[in-house]
């Protein structure tokens, strides 16, 4: 097993160049199936769900070439199956679009329940709603989700719940419905609308996205294109947290200030100061943390993945901070990790008390999921001395090159392999 070896206490400071959006790409990657064609998908990052996924395409059948790091050419012409082999989608929770996908292309689709982070349950109700009321059957057997339908036909769809997911498979199955269906209460992420222009891009009509209301009008067949996933939203925000948390200086390159303004608000309001540019931010910090009341909520809210990023840098802020969860059950699991840090944190239900202290100590830390292990990483870099972080994999999942990028920043990080020598070596 590997782990992060971090030495804290220094101010990161320099630029970053923030890559493509992982949970745009894990569900773009499932929509070049509806294009029935050749598709080169630029500003992919380079992490473990994207690999996932592009295996999965290719045990349906699709070609795939890389053509560099980023960009991969993509032709699902002569797909071959409808299956999504269980391994492969149990290791993230975006193997559900490829139910939406392979539905609306072949009018069956088989997926294991996926897996993916464990922030409490994560049905998928709404998603199988969407499917049912365009007329598709779904049933669950053995841990395996099957639908099927004759044809798809439009309807109109009201969501019991603001799911991205629920959203995103909600246009991939009405694309090539016949009529126009019509999906309200819809998630507005940046993500969701990067999905519907790259469907657009392939000869979709799908309009409002980005607003409550996509109506989606059923087109007879698809073709592919070229596109440019968009920058990642929460990669930046983690960046934009750490330069902050470290009293640091950096700046974030290649991404879009709009979609980081419920991040850049309350950045502000802690103490940090942030210029904007067309696409980076510099985010610095010189004065002393303020705390702050955060409540996680769909976009445009303040997003629940940067919550534990937040909460980290709060644990040292001049004063009582309150951050609510409001889109998971189990998002406070980090919490235990950063007492063994000095954090004083008090967790009731889906509200978290933060006294801030005056610092963070060096600790072996284990993250649980994506971005609890980010905020982990962020805490090693505020606390002076040597932590290490275990189950590093999750963090992987989701940053690309986050050590280099990190380094490049002047941070000591190194990724090490677990046994007692390389850890020696390392420190
Ligand atoms: C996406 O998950 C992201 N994952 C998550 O990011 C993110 O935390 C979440 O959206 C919220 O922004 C991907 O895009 C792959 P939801 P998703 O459906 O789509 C309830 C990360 O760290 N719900 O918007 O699965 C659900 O329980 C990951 O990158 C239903 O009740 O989230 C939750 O309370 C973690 N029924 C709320 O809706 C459903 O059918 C929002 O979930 C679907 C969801």
């Amino acid at each position: 097993m590997e782990k992060f070896v971090i030495k804290g206490g220094t101010p990161l400071e320099g630029e970053v160049t923030i890559s493509g959006a992982k949970n745009a790409a894990v569900a773009i990657l499932p929509a070049t199936i509806l294009a029935s064609g050749k598709c080169v998908i630029e500003n992919l990052p380079c992490i473990r769900d994207v690999n996932v996924s592009l295996e999965i395409l290719h045990a349906l059948g699709a070609q795939i070439r890389m053509l560099d790091r980023n960009t991969y050419e993509i032709d699902t012409t002569h797909l071959t199956g409808t299956e999504v082999p269980d391994e492969l989608s149990r290791q993230m929770r975006a193997s559900y679009y490829f139910l939406g996908a392979l539905l609306s292309r072949f009018g069956r689709a088989q997926v294991a329940m996926p897996g993916g982070c464990n922030l409490g349950p994560r049905p998928i109700d709404q998603h199988l709603k969407a499917f049912s009321a365009l007329g598709a059957v779904d049933s669950v057997d053995y841990g395996m989700i099957s639908v099927r339908a004759q044809k798809l036909t439009a309807a109109h769809i009201f969501f019991d719940k603001v799911s991205v997911g629920a959203t995103m498979n909600g246009m991939l199955s009405a694309v090539l419905a016949e009529g126009q269906t019509v999906l309200e209460n819809c998630a507005k992420e940046p993500h969701v609308v990067d999905l519907a222009n790259f469907l657009n891009m392939c000869g979709a009509d799908v309009r409002g996205a980005g607003t409550d209301v996509i109506k989606v009008r059923g087109v007879a067949q698809m073709h592919g294109c070229d596109y440019s996933i968009i920058p990642d939203q929460i990669e930046a925000g983690s960046y934009m947290v750490a330069a902050a948390a470290t009293g640091g200086n950096v700046l974030v390159k290649n991404v879009i200030p709009k979609h980081l303004e419920p991040i850049t608000v309350k950045l502000e309001r802690a103490g940090a100061v942030i210029e904007e540019f067309d696409d980076a931010v510099r985010v610095s910090r010189t004065g002393e943390l303020h705390p702050l009341k955060i409540n996680t909520m769909p976009h445009p809210g303040f997003p629940t993945d940067m919550q534990p990023l937040m909460s980290v840098m709060l644990s040292v802020a001049k004063g009582t901070s309150t951050v609510t969860e409001g889109i998971w059950d189990n998002r406070f699991r980090y919490v235990d990790e950063l007492a063994r840090m000095g954090a004083n944190i008090q967790v009731d239900g889906q509200i978290a008390v933060i006294e801030g202290v005056e610092k963070l100590q060096p600790a072996p830390l284990r993250a649980s999921d994506l971005r609890a292990g980010a905020a982990l990483v962020v805490a090693a870099l505020m606390a002076n001395g040597t932590s290490e972080i275990s189950e590093i994999q999750h963090i992987e999942r989701g940053y690309e090159n986050i050590v280099e990028k990190l380094q490049a920043l002047g941070a000591q990080i190194t990724r090490i392999e677990t046994h007692p020598a390389a850890l020696s070596q390392a420190l």
